[in-house]
């Protein structure tokens, strides 16, 4: 599927709630999956990742049912009765997915073979597998299990002090996890704090962390509890939004139930040095383990910001995004350190370096620094998204701002994070047609 659009010729408007969190939703299938109990999820994201998620969780022995469109019922089985999946478990696009899932195998006398779509089979593994296997699962796959197929045969685990390189959320979460069924204290040291949404649901299901600074510690044997809650509005897909709002002249648009943690809201703080002012803001404490925000944001004059390597990790995922608005933002934009967007669903930097410069932005990357100069007028173009949905969807918010029209070419990846953009985008207003 491409799309053509054109330059909005009048504002977007409008109040908008959004899918599930993409990693709220992961987590509640992982954790319901491993409670004692039945959970109840509503607003749970229904994209192709997530989907990955239950679908493997259910080749587990894992009991899953659907309530309406978006509400999940999950018959926990606890964390020692998973069964061996009859066949490969595929978990298509999603890192988040196939990282987490190691973590949780790596502690049960199982055997998987772990598959992915071809973006998930060139991402690095190794960055989990290694500290897995110091707990004492074993995993096999090219390049000492650095790629899928992954090959992971779980058992009795060990607790380590896993000292990490990189700040990832993803990579912390697999050790918690495993941490869950070793014996004796693991010990997780991040360099910069990464989402805490794993701390969060431990909490939330009844097991006791220690968390002081950038070490997060688990002790194993301990049992979760189900939990039932409203799952929040996904900040990353509402940041398209918050770009149309802020940069479709004389726009305005309402933001419903969006995730509030802190570990997230590095977008929100970047709007704001840009200027950006938000009207309504309203904090909402929720039932279960995150808080949800209302807001709105209207049309105006943006100014460049920079980014430094402490605050990455809680905007990681709208970098792309950012790179669209600092080309229309008064100043050169900076933001360093941009390494870990080298090794998402594709090159970040390479991809939104490239599709904005065929579209006129001054763009340029040195090493892993994004450098952009604005406000510069877009001009449309045909760009590519790489097949990967941040760049899609960050394309396409340039193509409503560029003179004449653009296409953006292989948007199916949109259905991996957010499966609603197309009725969202046209619920505030925009035109375009998908061909
Ligand atoms: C995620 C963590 C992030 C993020 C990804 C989701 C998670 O990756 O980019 O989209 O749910 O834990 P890293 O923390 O590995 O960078």
């Amino acid at each position: 599927m491409n799309i053509k659009i054109k330059k909005a010729d009048h504002p977007l408007s409008g109040t908008l709630s959004f899918p599930g969190d993409k990693s709220l939703s992961h987590r509640a299938i992982i954790f319901g999956a491993l409670a004692e109990g039945e959970s109840h999820f509503t607003n749970v994201l229904t994209a192709e990742d997530c989907v990955c998620t239950r679908k493997a969780f259910e080749a587990l022995g894992v009991e899953i049912r659907s309530n309406g469109s978006t509400g999940l019922t999950i018959k926990g089985r606890g964390l020692h009765a998973l069964k061996s999946p009859a066949h490969e478990i595929y978990l298509g696009n999603s890192g988040t997915a196939m990282r987490l899932l190691m973590g949780v195998l790596a502690g049960n006398p199982l055997e998987a073979l772990l598959t992915g779509d071809p973006s998930l089979s060139s991402r690095p593994m190794r960055r989990v597998t290694d500290y897995l296997k110091r707990m004492g699962a074993s995993f096999e796959g090219k390049d000492n299990a650095n790629f899928a197929p992954i090959k992971v045969k779980g058992g009795k685990l060990k607790a380590i002090d896993a000292k990490l390189g990189i700040p990832s959320a993803q990579v912390k979460s697999a050790i918690l996890l495993a941490g869950l069924y070793a014996q004796g204290k693991t010990s997780v040291t991040e360099p910069a704090k990464s989402r805490d949404h794993t701390e969060r649901f431990l909490k939330y299901f009844g097991a006791r962390i220690e968390e002081k600074g950038l070490t997060v510690s688990i002790r194993g044997g301990q049992r979760l509890k189900a939990g039932s809650f409203e799952i929040a509005g996904d900040i990353s897909s509402a940041a398209f939004f918050m770009a149309m709002a802020l940069l479709v002249p004389a726009s305005g648009i309402t933001f419903e139930s969006i995730l509030d943690n802190p570990t997230r809201t590095g977008i929100i703080e970047a709007l704001g040095k840009m200027g950006a002012h938000f009207g309504n803001k309203r904090r909402r404490a929720q039932e279960g383990p995150e808080n949800v925000s209302n807001f709105s944001l209207k049309a105006q004059p943006l100014k460049a910001f920079e980014i430094r390597k402490a605050q990455i990790p809680s905007l990681i995922d709208e970098i792309p995004i950012l790179s669209v608005m600092a080309t229309q933002a008064n100043g050169t934009s900076v933001i360093y350190d941009a390494d870990e967007l080298r090794v998402k669903e594709t090159d970040r930097i390479h991809s939104m370096v490239t599709q904005l410069s065929n579209m006129g932005a001054k763009i340029r990357s040195e090493g892993n620094t994004i450098i952009i100069d604005g406000p510069t007028a877009l001009t449309g173009a045909e760009v590519d998204s790489f097949k990967d949905h941040r760049t899609a969807m960050s394309l396409i918010v340039a193509g409503l701002l560029a003179d004449g029209e653009t296409r953006v070419r292989d948007l199916d990846c949109i259905y991996t994070s957010f499966p609603n953009f197309f009725e969202l985008l046209k619920k505030a207003g925009a035109r375009y047609e998908l061909y």
